[in-house]
């Protein structure tokens, strides 16, 4: 085999992989391999496209992630129009809808095709001469948005079809509906709320959400799926006779159909079935707000056609929505791992669709006031599936003569430091990071970790037991953990030599940089680069802690969120009393490099291969003291490489565009000459 052919072989087979597992997880729901392992997988497949763009592969599961972001959706209009569907609400609204279909088509059987109605977005894909070519939201009906770029990164949906024969159709339109699974949906807020972001009230606003970004890798990180349920247009015709049919055809060309589905002969039996679903529903891997009824056969459904905008062939039968009144007894604010503050209604208890709810979250103040929910309100609680009950409305017509407005509290419940909401934010935060008891745990994580202080073998199980002890109140506590001797050998399989390892290398911990003493305060918006100019541009602590709002924008890589942010770090008391124990306790490091003397302002250079004096990390970090920027990768605007052992394709770009090399022990006299390395 050719090179060429190699690497096709390879890619076809990550895709094939991909492509099983991605099956596997979404229509099955038996995922074979964990998520990291999926990642690794997929990373390996772009990895082998970053490397040979040519032989790049049109139905790629990478190709659909880090497109260009839009700066509008274009608007489509739809070939054949999206249109939408009667409702009935009970038995006998169901028994009447029947009895219209049956008396248009007198003496012939009718069966009914009874599918799950999934509570996403609509939208109608093109498959032209089997690939996936556009997608677009429904719109009004009549015009939508196209948002292939998006669409394109849903995992569970097919990018090229075939169809059994290895035919191509010329033109293949699927509609379905899009929607965030009830597992993805509760995942992606759990690791919002643990990044202290914003969360989201049910799955279809996140799906929503999702589906309208115009930065495709947004869309692309959010666990949405695809559920097909009809055919607009297929050429040549695809000979099928019936819904049910069609549905089996989809799912066998690879796409997620509803994982529950009836062919019912009577409208006794299509009541059975939707009482069925309505108890399942709980159980269902996706939202559902009801089911769908369709006349099964497709010749039926076309002698029936249309009542202006709906098919009088289908009607949707929704659930009763679960939903009870009861009042707000009190609003408290709780306090997140990462400092958001978030209102829950405590609520007199009352049983909604089977289950005892006394508290909800009310999600951010904004959501307070758009409600206007008081504390003795009479609300509507209203839960759809099982999914995490909301107040849905307030009843002012029930409210009580003396309530009044909620208001964001000043201070913070857990530790008193001021609450802060820069402008333009959706969520308030509690600004003692350092010192506030439901942010210690996250506080601590951040400090000891590589980047920050770097304190070996301070591991979760450690700080659980020593925050159990009560010995770590902050960070600052980290520095007097020596004093504790005794206490720390009664911990569970904590020896000796383990104790004298940990306060060992918590004493080395205490020569650090500025940059790195500033970055592992954990300030909200100061990552690694942040904190590196900060230390550069004011030089001291003293400077940092004095530097007005105005002094702070100035500053590279700080924006003026962040500049807030660090501002109101260093007027929280408590933070401050924190940072003062540390430099008491010793922590020190040597004047940072001045920023009149980077010699490398603005270069970009790289590093590759193994050095055996230092990891890359530190080489990278000793280049930007000097002001370097460290990317990952070779072109024509790199400066320099630094080349140790092992340097594989990177050193073979350098030397063909002619780009300068430093072999490692060029590389040291370098950082020598300029004081990053002592002589
Ligand atoms: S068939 C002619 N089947 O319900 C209309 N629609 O009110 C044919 N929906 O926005 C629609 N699940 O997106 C159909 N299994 C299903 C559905 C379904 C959800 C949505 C659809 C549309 C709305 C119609």
């Amino acid at each position: 085999m050719t090179e060429q052919a190699t690497i096709i072989a390879q890619m076809r087979q990550l895709i094939q992989i991909l492509a099983q597992h991605n099956h596997a997880y979404y229509v099955m729901d038996q995922p074979t391999i964990s998520d990291s392992e999926y990642d690794q997988l997929f990373h390996q497949l772009k990895a082998l496209e970053q490397q040979y763009p040519d032989a790049v592969q049109a139905d790629t599961p990478t190709l659909k992630v880090g497109g260009q972001a839009l700066s509008k959706f274009e608007s489509v209009t739809h070939v054949v129009p999206m249109l939408s569907l009667g409702n009935v609400f009970n038995y006998e609204d169901l028994q009447a809808f029947a009895r219209r279909i049956e008396e248009r088509l007198p003496n012939q059987t009718v069966e009914y095709d009874v599918e799950l109605k999934f509570d996403g977005l609509a939208i109608s894909l093109w498959y032209e001469n089997g690939v996936l070519t556009r997608g677009v939201t429904r719109g009004d009906g009549e015009t939508g948005e196209d948002i292939t770029q998006n669409v394109k990164t849903i995992r569970n949906l097919p990018k090229v079809i075939q169809l059994a024969d290895g035919s191509v159709p010329k033109l293949l339109e699927v509609r379905g509906e899009v929607l965030m699974p009830k597992a993805g949906f509760e995942k992606l807020n759990a690791d919002n709320e643990a990044r202290g972001e914003k969360t989201f009230a049910n799955p279809r606003n996140a799906a929503a959400g999702s589906l309208r970004q115009l930065d495709p890798n947004i869309a692309a990180a959010r666990p949405l799926a695809f559920y097909a349920y009809g055919i607009a247009q297929c050429e040549p015709h695809h000979g099928l006779t019936s819904m049910s049919a069609s549905l089996e055809w989809l799912n066998q060309l690879g796409f997620a159909v509803g994982e529950r589905h009836f062919v019912c002969d009577s409208i006794e039996a299509v009541q059975a079935a939707y009482e069925q679903i309505n108890r399942e529903r709980p159980e269902l891997l996706v939202e559902i707000d009801g089911m769908v009824i369709k006349v099964n056969d497709l010749k039926q459904q076309q002698s029936l056609g249309f009542l202006s905008r709906e098919p009088r062939w289908a009607t949707a039968y929704k659930f009763p929505a679960v939903a009870a009144l009861t009042t707000v007894d009190n609003i408290d604010w709780q306090v997140g791992r990462t400092g958001t503050l978030t209102p829950v209604a405590r609520l007199n208890p009352v049983a909604v669709g089977g289950v005892t709810v006394s508290n909800v979250t009310l999600h951010n103040i904004g959501e307070i006031h758009r409600l206007d929910v008081r504390v003795g309100d009479t609300v509507s609680v209203y839960r759809s599936g099982d999914v995490i009950p909301k107040v849905e409305k307030v009843w002012p017509e029930f409210r009580p003569v003396d309530t009044v407005e909620v208001q964001l509290p000043a201070n913070c419940p857990v530790c008193d430091s001021p609450v802060v909401m820069p402008e333009g934010e959706a969520l308030a935060r509690c600004s003692g990071g350092l010192y506030c008891a439901a942010q210690r745990i996250e506080a601590i994580r951040h400090f000891v970790s590589r980047k920050a202080l770097d304190i070996e073998g301070l591991g979760d199980r450690w700080v659980e037991s020593l925050l159990h002890l009560d010995l770590l109140k902050d960070v600052a506590d980290i520095y007097h953990l020596h004093e504790h001797r005794e206490q720390l050998l009664t911990i569970e399989k904590m020896g000796e030599k383990s104790v004298q390892n940990l306060i060992d290398s918590i004493e080395k911990s205490k020569k650090t940089t500025l940059a790195a003493f500033i970055y592992a305060l954990g300030i909200r918006g100061v990552g690694e680069t942040t904190a590196r100019m900060l230390a550069n541009t004011f030089q001291t602590l003293e400077a940092l802690k004095a530097a007005d709002l105005e002094a702070l924008k100035k500053t590279p890589d700080v924006g003026e969120i962040t500049a807030e942010w660090i501002l109101d770090f260093f007027q929280a008391e408590h933070n401050l009393e924190v940072v003062g124990r540390l430099i008491e306790a010793g922590i020190h490091w040597d004047a940072p490099i001045a920023p009149t003397r980077q010699p490398l302002n603005g270069e970009s250079w790289v590093v590759t291969g193994t050095l055996s004096t230092m990891g890359r990390d530190e080489a990278t970090q000793l280049l930007q003291a000097l002001g370097a920027r460290v990317s990952g990768s070779v072109s024509s605007k790199t400066k320099c490489l630094v080349a140790g052992e092992k340097a594989g394709s990177k050193l073979d770009k350098a030397e063909k565009l002619g780009i300068p090399v430093l072999n490692e022990e060029q590389f040291i006299a370098l950082m020598k000459q300029h004081g990053q390395i002592e002589n």
